[in-house]
């Protein structure tokens, strides 16, 4: 339990995995059960005949999405991150905080995806919903929640973390209820894949955005980089994502991004439905394995320098080390959303880049903390930046004749 409630888990674990070897155990009282088996949900239920019937349903919607789409939507809110409502213009090269800004982008992007609904960042419903995710994600995070999982009789004794879960999750299922009202549909399995949706595709595209700033504010070089690269290639228009086999410098920074950082750093917890093994080690019916993807992304058998920001490693090589990266998970879990996320960090990242500078506020010590804070999702500490625009940014009437050559 102690283990368990370490305030940044993620290394604390890798820490202990230099210790003890890649695979080891942590015993959390005697139950194996977790509190948040998460009854309908994709992201949070055992895996069964209707989980596999719920994953494949979503998995279905996800992809028939069309790739034009799902582009359109993301270059859309990539633009009204630069201008249509002055977002980051209308920021006037002062020193702000833009993770609420990439917070409405991402999630844009997804209800747009599921009700075609977009939302403006003042909107009263769009900060109910917000505040509620964010309020639940840090909750899970909470060793007072964990701790649950381990000693089920805790639930009966008062537990204030554990009363605000249940207050969050309450307000949730009444935004996502008039959300599916609206839409007349009622499926308590449809209710929880909207929930595993937004939760999945909001907090974690937005924590990687923030993330990636962070490290470009630390290393301006590689920010260089990636502009004249852009610049070079697409001379002045703004990318699609098919371009992105001709940007190998920005490919390479959203990898050492994923890698240094894996949003979703220890994944999802998986139990094993029956006796196992893993490496030769056996696992007993009904542990929980708690998959380290930050340790995997940080083991030096595999990467050289894991702790340095290198987007150059995945450029050496022809670039063979992409396939260690485990920021999306494996398996029969693997992230439901890897594709959307995938062409969400190359156009975020690449509108971003091509239309602003990213500077620090000045001071060395204004500079972002790169440790950051894990919880279930890792995200980084809030920070000011500031946004230039570049005076040769690409104009608004080039992006939409760039539309029509998407493929
Ligand atoms: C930077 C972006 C993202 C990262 C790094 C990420 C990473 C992950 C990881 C590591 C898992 C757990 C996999 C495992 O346990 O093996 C996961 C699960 C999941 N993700 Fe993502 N994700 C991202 C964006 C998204 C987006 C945009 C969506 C939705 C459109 C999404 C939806 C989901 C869902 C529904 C699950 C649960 C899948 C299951 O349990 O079967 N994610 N994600």
């Amino acid at each position: 339990m102690r283990e368990m409630s370490h305030p940044h888990l993620p290394s604390h674990l890798t820490r202990l995995a230099q210790r003890y070897g890649r695979i080891y155990t942590l015993r959390c009282g005697n139950s194996r059960d977790l509190v948040s088996g998460g009854g309908c949900s994709v992201s949070l239920g055992d895996y069964s005949q209707p989980w596999r019937a719920q994953r494949r349903l979503v998995h279905g919607a996800l992809q028939r999405c069309s790739h034009t789409a799902l582009h359109s939507t993301i270059q859309r809110q990539a633009l009204l991150l630069r201008e249509e409502s002055q977002v980051l213009i209308g920021y006037n090269g002062s020193a702000v905080d833009l993770s609420e800004d990439f917070t409405v982008a991402a999630s844009n992007v997804i209800t747009m995806l599921m009700f075609e609904k977009e939302y403006d960042k003042e909107s009263a419903e769009l900060q109910r919903l917000h505040s509620c995710l964010n309020k639940i994600v840090s909750l899970w995070g909470s060793p007072w929640i964990s701790a649950l999982d381990s000693f089920p009789l805790l639930r009966k004794l008062p537990n204030r973390p554990f009363s605000r879960l249940l207050e969050e999750v309450a307000r949730r299922d009444d935004i996502i209820g008039t959300l599916l009202k609206e839409f007349k549909l009622t499926d308590t399995h449809l209710h929880m894949a909207t929930v595993d949706l937004l939760i999945g595709g909001t907090e974690t595209t937005a924590a990687w955005l923030n993330w990636a700033v962070a490290f470009l504010l630390h290393r301006p070089q590689v920010q260089s980089r990636v502009y004249e690269e852009m610049c070079e290639v697409l001379e002045d228009r703004y990318p699609t994502y098919s371009d992105r086999y001709r940007l190998p410098i920005l490919s390479a920074l959203i990898s050492e991004v994923l890698r240094m950082r894996p949003v979703a750093p220890l994944a999802v917890p998986h139990r094993a439905l029956r006796d196992s093994s893993i490496a030769g080690y056996f696992i007993p019916k009904d542990t929980v394995i708690i998959p380290n993807l930050f340790g995997a992304h940080h083991d030096p058998a595999v990467w050289s320098e894991p702790y340095s920001f290198r987007p150059e490693r995945f450029l050496e090589a022809g670039g063979g080390c992409a396939r260690s990266l485990l920021a999306f998970g494996g398996g029969a879990r693997l992230c439901l959303g890897e594709a959307v996320a995938k062409m969400e960090l190359f156009l975020f990242t690449a509108y971003l880049l091509r239309d602003f500078q990213f500077v620090s506020c000045g001071k060395e010590a204004s500079l972002p903390d790169l440790m950051g804070e894990a919880s279930v999702v890792l995200k980084v500490k809030s920070y000011q930046v500031i946004a230039v625009p570049r005076p040769d940014g690409p104009n608004q009437d080039r992006a939409e004749d760039h539309r029509t050559h998407q493929n």
